[in-house]
């Protein structure tokens, strides 16, 4: 099909050099569906929505029926040239409660999609845990239990056993922060607790595992590249008046800091959050040394930048975010502000760290209000947007050599969480209706950005 004119003076793949790794991202949970399928065990996210917690009354029980479209899916990545596609495992899917029997048909489905990718020589990027636990772990306290990390254990050691000889790159966790923040602290994820209790168990458990789990996969796949995904944003006080940086920092601390610098043996940021000294109380004699872990990459996921604010009002933290249509900057339909810079910055600022081995941006992209017409999805906000990044990344990738690769979330529109299938991240347009799938316009700019075609 036709493209989007390129322009030959801007940045192309080739400009990064040839080790440089070029992907699309997705998980289980917002894109399967066939949540009762194939004996599959619930997860967390099915008893939140069936509560009727997600937007709309939305829920992921079909979302766009990767568990049945997925040759066409890896045929649309092939297409589009993209050489990496990362997915994650569902953990239910394979073990239906959690630990003990192994699902054959969730062995099965995986098997066939990681086959799919090889045959097309697409290199297959797992996320062990994508947010989806299993509902029966979570009756047992989920992460706020001790036990989650041999659970997890168990989970993994089955995982890389069945498939380690076939994938090559691993993710333990995806984004820490954002599933213990919003669903053990805030309520508004799975499985929807709330308060400090909950969320410091849950964090010092999550940050266990992904050092126990880079060990073991290693362990048994020495050869294999282990990383794990954080969350990041590029923050700004709201003026420099003393109160406003000080809030800055807290925010800075919980933001970007509080995952990482437990993996880097730094502990953790008490000094900018007190409260967080409490963790204590949940760690046992050598966690600290537990935590620290030599991963072969940060998986680095930023899309805005935050301006903070002091709000005396806002318990632990006082500080808070000054959404960005407060502010009247330019958005996406997220309420996220548009600003490439903040790739630049993250980077820079996770490269600044001693012991971070390898950087690579597992997640980046943008929802927008997207219009079908004619089988064409016109999306030049998004294209703009990608463009923008890829200057920025660019920049980032002359001054900080440890970068070394990029995804974009997502392949194709799917379920976002509590936001329903009110945002569209995809490169690709999924009518939910009926399921068909469009090439977006931006699908097709990332096919030529990767080709170099115009250059
Ligand atoms: C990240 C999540 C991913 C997706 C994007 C928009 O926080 O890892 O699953 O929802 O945001």
């Amino acid at each position: 099909m036709k493209t989007t004119p390129v322009d030959s003076k801007a940045v192309h793949a080739k400009d990064f050099g040839n080790h440089f790794i070029w992907g699309v991202s997705s998980s289980a949970l917002q894109t399967e569906g066939a949540h009762k399928t194939d004996q599959k065990g619930p997860s967390i996210w099915d008893a939140f929505a069936d509560k009727g917690k997600i937007k709309s009354g939305h829920h992921h029980y079909q979302a766009n029926e990767f568990y049945y479209r997925y040759l066409q899916d890896i045929d649309l990545i092939q297409q589009m040239g993209i050489p990496n596609f990362r997915f994650s495992l569902s953990w239910p899917r394979l073990l239906p409660d959690g630990v003990g029997s192994l699902n054959p048909k969730g062995i099965d489905f995986y098997h066939r999609v990681i086959d799919a990718c090889l045959e097309k020589g697409i290199e297959p990027w797992v996320t062990l845990y994508h947010w989806d636990l299993p509902y029966l772990l979570e009756k047992k306290g989920g992460w706020t239990n001790r036990e989650v990390i041999d659970w997890f254990l168990e989970y993994t050691q089955k995982a890389v056993k069945l498939f380690g000889d076939k994938v090559k790159h691993w993710m333990i966790l995806n984004e820490p922060l954002v599933f213990t923040g919003a669903g053990y602290f805030g309520g508004v994820h799975a499985p929807g607790r709330k308060g400090l209790k909950n969320f410091l168990p849950a964090s010092l458990h999550a940050s266990i595992c992904i050092a126990e789990g880079f060990r073991l996969v290693k362990d048994m796949q020495p050869k294999a590249q282990v990383g794990s995904t954080f969350s990041f944003s590029h923050l700004t006080p709201y003026s420099h008046a003393p109160n406003h940086l000080r809030a800055c920092h807290k925010m800075d601390a919980l933001l970007n800091r509080m995952f990482l610098e437990p993996t880097l043996g730094l502990g953790y940021p008490t000094e900018e959050i007190p409260a967080l000294r409490k963790i204590e109380k949940y760690m046992k004699a050598g966690d600290d040394e537990k935590l620290k872990v030599p991963l072969d990459f940060i998986g680095v996921q930023v899309y805005t930048r935050e301006v903070v604010k002091s709000s005396l009002f806002t318990p632990y933290l006082r500080s808070k975010l000054v959404p960005a249509n407060e502010r009247k900057v330019y958005h996406t339909k997220m309420n996220w502000e548009v600003y490439p810079k903040s790739i630049y910055e993250i980077v820079k600022k996770v490269q600044s760290y001693k012991g971070v081995n390898q950087i690579i941006v597992t997640e980046n992209g943008a929802s927008f209000e997207d219009e079908l017409f004619l089988g064409r999805v016109e999306d030049l906000h998004r294209i703009h947007y990608l463009k923008q990044h890829m200057e920025e990344l660019f920049k980032a990738k002359q001054d900080f050599h440890k970068l070394n690769g990029y995804f974009v979330w997502s392949l194709t529109d799917n379920f976002e969480w509590a936001e329903g299938y009110h945002q569209r991240f995809g490169l690709v347009y999924v009518d939910f209706e009926t399921q068909m799938r469009f090439t977006k316009n931006s699908g097709y700019w990332y096919r030529d950005f990767l080709s170099g075609a115009g250059k």
